[in-house]
């Protein structure tokens, strides 16, 4: 990590992490009764929660490494409720626990520390078991309470005890939370499945030769799937980004039964996987939808599938669009089954590789199409969120939420779309009282009051 000086964010010479719709916020605000353009559906009723990096001091080495905000908005009843904006209290935000090792504190003693200090926490959030979670893939999650506040470094009741994916996976068909911890120390990769009450129910080393840049998974109705790639993990989190891309190292994905087995790689192409959409299997092939780029961090991604023959063990893949896209969502209810809608940021006006604006895309696989979402000039949409009308109702029987920045103004609005008339005007407009710079993953919360979380697995208050 390279020493920075707390230089104006807003500057021309800033990083685009520090300026623009991308520039950290100053201050945590609560405010009720939101003023609403177009009408919120009376059934969407819980809490639109998005994760994203806000480094306190104003500046930081890189737009992954920020503390991490989480950004609240409370629909119910038609209403807008109210927004909260809360820094995740890590220890690395409150100054605790990170520091250098003290005398007789061996190295394990030292990773333990780091990873119950919640890293930076500003990757994504989700709702398990009862429990709001905060995640970064360096460190455990942070549990939040219900109005955002941090709870602590949560572990699974002792049961987790390497850094915890971002991206864990609900399957629809069980309520298990299936999720993986990837570190530079063995065990390399660690693959985890917690049952619908949030206890681990299977933790299992996965072999492999080292740990690679492993951001996401998928999963499929019987089988956990990995992708490992050319960016090698060669030292820990404390120093920087501590990938090195090796070119004699192949892209491979990786199928792991999910109730135990041998686990099968297969060779791909080399390049890195982003983010997954879904992955399911359909007549013995195995199918992986994702987003790929050529090299780690490079740009643009594309959306890409990758087909597995489970009998011959044949691949196949290739590029679905020639349009630079991330961020890829679906109807959280078709994890791990065939998907037919896919939901993403469609990236524009790339300049020195970051896109200077954007717009939703949904592609519809059965008919091998997509469609635009216009939301108008100087809008910046972030990702999406499905949120589906009933627990019956199709796959684009649902809304979408994303938060968008409005360039022009400064501001920034709750944006909710029919997911079965996308392309068309939102159906609502919530304003927020403060812009919410360009984030990275959020998740539509349910938690009520009355579901407080037992306290096993919970660590004191920092
Ligand atoms: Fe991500």
């Amino acid at each position: 990590m390279s020493p920075q000086s707390k230089a104006d964010p807003r500057s021309p010479s800033e990083p685009f992490w520090l300026k623009g719709h991308f520039a950290p916020v100053a201050n945590e605000v609560t405010a009720h009764e939101l003023p609403v353009e177009g009408e919120l559906p009376q059934g969407l009723a819980g809490t639109y929660v998005r994760n994203g990096p806000n480094p306190k001091d104003g500046v930081s080495p890189h737009w992954w490494f920020g503390d991490g905000m989480v950004h609240g908005i409370h629909l119910t009843g038609g209403k807008a409720r109210w927004y909260r904006n809360r820094y995740v209290r890590t220890a690395k935000f409150t100054g605790t626990a990170l520091g250098p090792t003290a005398p007789g504190e061996d190295a394990g003693a030292v990773r333990a520390r780091r990873l119950r200090g919640g890293g930076t926490s500003n990757t994504h959030v989700t709702e398990h078991g009862g429990r709001i979670l905060s995640m970064v893939e360096a460190a455990l999650p942070m549990e939040l309470d219900r109005e955002l506040s941090t709870v602590g470094a949560f572990d699974f009741g002792g049961a987790v005890d390497t850094p915890m994916t971002a991206h864990p996976k609900r399957c629809p068909l069980t309520g298990e939370l299936h999720f993986f911890g990837y570190q530079v120390v063995r065990p390399y990769l660690t693959y985890y499945i917690a049952d619908a009450g949030g206890r681990v129910i299977s933790k299992r080393e996965i072999e492999v030769e080292g740990a690679s840049y492993m951001h996401d998974f998928a999963i499929t109705e019987r089988y956990a799937v990995f992708f490992d790639s050319p960016a090698r993990m060669t030292r820990d989190w404390s120093a920087g980004m501590p990938f090195d891309w090796s070119d004699s190292h192949p892209a491979r994905i990786g199928v792991v039964p999910r109730q135990g087995g041998k686990v099968r790689w297969f060779d791909v192409e080399p390049g890195q996987l982003g983010h997954t959409a879904n992955a399911f299997e359909r007549a013995g092939t195995l199918v992986l939808e994702g987003i790929r780029s050529a090299r780690f961090e490079a740009a643009p991604p594309y959306l890409y599938r990758w087909e597995i023959d489970l009998e011959s063990g044949h691949t196949r893949e290739r590029q679905l669009d020639g349009r630079p896209v991330e961020f890829p969502r679906i109807d959280g209810r078709r994890n791990g089954q065939p998907h037919r809608y896919t939901y993403v940021i469609e990236m524009l006006d790339f300049a020195d590789g970051v896109p200077g604006g954007a717009r939703l895309r949904r592609y519809d696989s059965e008919t091998d199409t997509s469609l635009a979402q216009e939301l108008g000039p100087g809008q910046i949409p972030g990702e999406c969120v499905f949120v589906p009308k009933s627990a019956q109702s199709p796959e684009d029987g649902g809304w979408l939420l994303s938060l968008v920045c409005d360039s022009k103004r400064d501001i920034s609005e709750l944006v909710v779309l029919d997911a079965g008339n996308f392309g068309a005007a939102p159906v609502a407009r919530v304003r927020l009282p403060q812009r919410v710079p360009f984030g990275i993953h959020g998740s539509w919360v349910t938690v009520a009051d009355e579901r407080a979380a037992p306290p096993a697995g919970r660590l004191p208050r920092r």
